[in-house]
C-alpha cells in the first residue's frame, strides 16, 4: 500500500506476525519517468532478506516503460514484478494507470506482453473489477492476463468509481477464481482469520491480500498475539528512526497508524491526532 507498506512498516509487521512470514508487496513504485531508477523508487523497492520472495510492484501506462522497470526490478532482486491495475487516485487512473488501465484493455494486453518478455521471474497482476458497475471487465481482464503469461492474479472486488466504500464483491471474485487456469487471490475487506478461511473455501481463491486491516490490527497475522499498542507505536518509531526519518515524517506516519488502531479510545485517539510534533506525540506513549 502507497504511504504505508514501506520498510520500517513490514519490519514492524514482521515483528509483530509471531514467525508467521505474511507474502509482502512493495508500495507500488512509478514507471512514469524516462528514468526508473528515481531516489524514491530505489528507496521504495528495498527489501529485508527475511521478506524474500519479494514482490515489487510497479504502475504506469506505458509499455516500453514498464517493461524497462520491470527488468529493473528483476535486477534489484524482486522474485516477482507485479503490474498494478486497480489504483483509483484520479492523478494515476485519469493517466489511464492503475485501475485506468481496465478502460483500455487492448493497452493492458501490449504492456503485460512487453514486461512479460522483458523478465525471467513470474509477472503478476493486480486489478479491480472493472472502472465503474457498468464496465465490469475482470472476465476479459483475467482472459488477457492467462493469454499473455501472467501466473497471478489479485482481484480487489470493487470497481474504480467505488473507491473504498461499501463492500468487496466476493461473488464476483469467487466466478473469476471458478474460471481461472491462474491462482486467483481474493481482495477485499478480509480482517479476520475466519474471513480468510471463508474466502479459501467458499470463494475458491487461492489466497487473499490483506490490505487496510493491518493498520487496524497489525498483529493481524499472529493469532496468539499478545496485543501492547504502546509497544507496537513505540517500536514503529524506532524502526522509522532507524530508517533515517526525519521526526515530522515519522509523526505523520505514527498518525496513521494510531487513527486506527485507537479508533475505541476516541478522546485519546483526538488528543494525538492533533499533536504539533513528534515529540509531543511520543510524550503520550512513553511511560
Ligand atoms: C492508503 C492505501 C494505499 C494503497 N496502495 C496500494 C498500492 O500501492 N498497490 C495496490 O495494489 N493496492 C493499494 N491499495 C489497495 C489495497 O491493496 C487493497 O486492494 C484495498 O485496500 C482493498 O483491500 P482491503 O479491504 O484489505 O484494504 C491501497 C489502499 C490504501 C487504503
Amino acid at each position: 500500500m502507497s504511504g504505508v507498506t514501506d520498510l520500517p512498516f513490514r519490519r514492524l509487521i514482521r515483528e509483530l506476525s509471531g514467525g508467521c512470514a505474511p507474502f509482502f508487496v512493495s508500495e507500488f513504485l512509478s514507471a512514469g519517468s524516462s528514468v526508473f531508477l528515481t531516489p524514491a523508487n530505489l528507496r521504495a523497492a528495498r527489501f529485508d532478506k527475511e521478506e524474500e520472495p519479494f514482490c515489487i510492484q510497479l504502475f504506469g501506462h506505458n509499455a516500453d516503460k514498464l517493461a524497462n522497470a520491470a527488468l529493473q526490478a528483476q535486477e534489484l532482486g524482486a522474485a516477482f514484478v507485479e503490474l498494478n491495475a486497480g489504483c483509483p487516485a484520479p492523478k494515476v487512473s485519469n493517466k489511464g494507470s492503475g485501475a485506468g488501465l481496465l478502460r483500455d484493455l487492448p493497452n493492458l494486453a501490449k504492456i503485460l506482453q512487453a514486461m512479460k518478455a522483458n523478465i525471467k521471474v513470474p509477472l503478476f497482476l493486480k486489478c479491480r473489477l472493472g472502472w465503474d458497475e457498468n464496465s465490469i471487465c475482470i472476465n476479459e481482464v483475467l482472459e488477457i492476463a492467462e493469454g499473455e503469461g501472467v501466473e497471478q492474479l489479485t482481484v480487489h472486488g470493487r470497481t474504480k468509481t467505488q473507491g473504498y466504500k461499501g463492500l468487496a464483491n466476493w461473488d464476483i471474485i469467487g466466478e473469476v477464481a471458478a474460471k481461472a487456469k491462474i491462482p486467483v487471490i481474493g481482495n477485499g475487506d478480509i480482517n479476520s482469520m475466519e474471513k480468510v478461511l471463508n474466502a479459501i473455501e467458499n470463494y475458491g481463491v487461492k489466497g487473499v491480500a490483506i490490505g487496510r486491516a493491518v493498520l487496524r490490527n497489525p498483529w493481524i497475522f499472529n493469532p496468539s498475539a499478545k496485543i501492547d499498542v504502546r509497544g507496537a507505536v513505540l517500536r514503529f518509531n524506532e524502526l522509522m528512526m532507524q530508517d533515517g526519518f526525519r521526526p515530522m515524517q515519522a509523526l505523520g506516519r505514527l498518525k496513521q497508524l494510531c487513527a486506527r488502531l485507537c479508533s475505541d479510545v476516541p478522546d485519546f485517539r483526538l488528543k494525538i491526532l492533533r499533536c504539533q510534533n513528534h515529540d509531543e506525540f511520543l510524550d503520550n506513549f512513553t511511560p
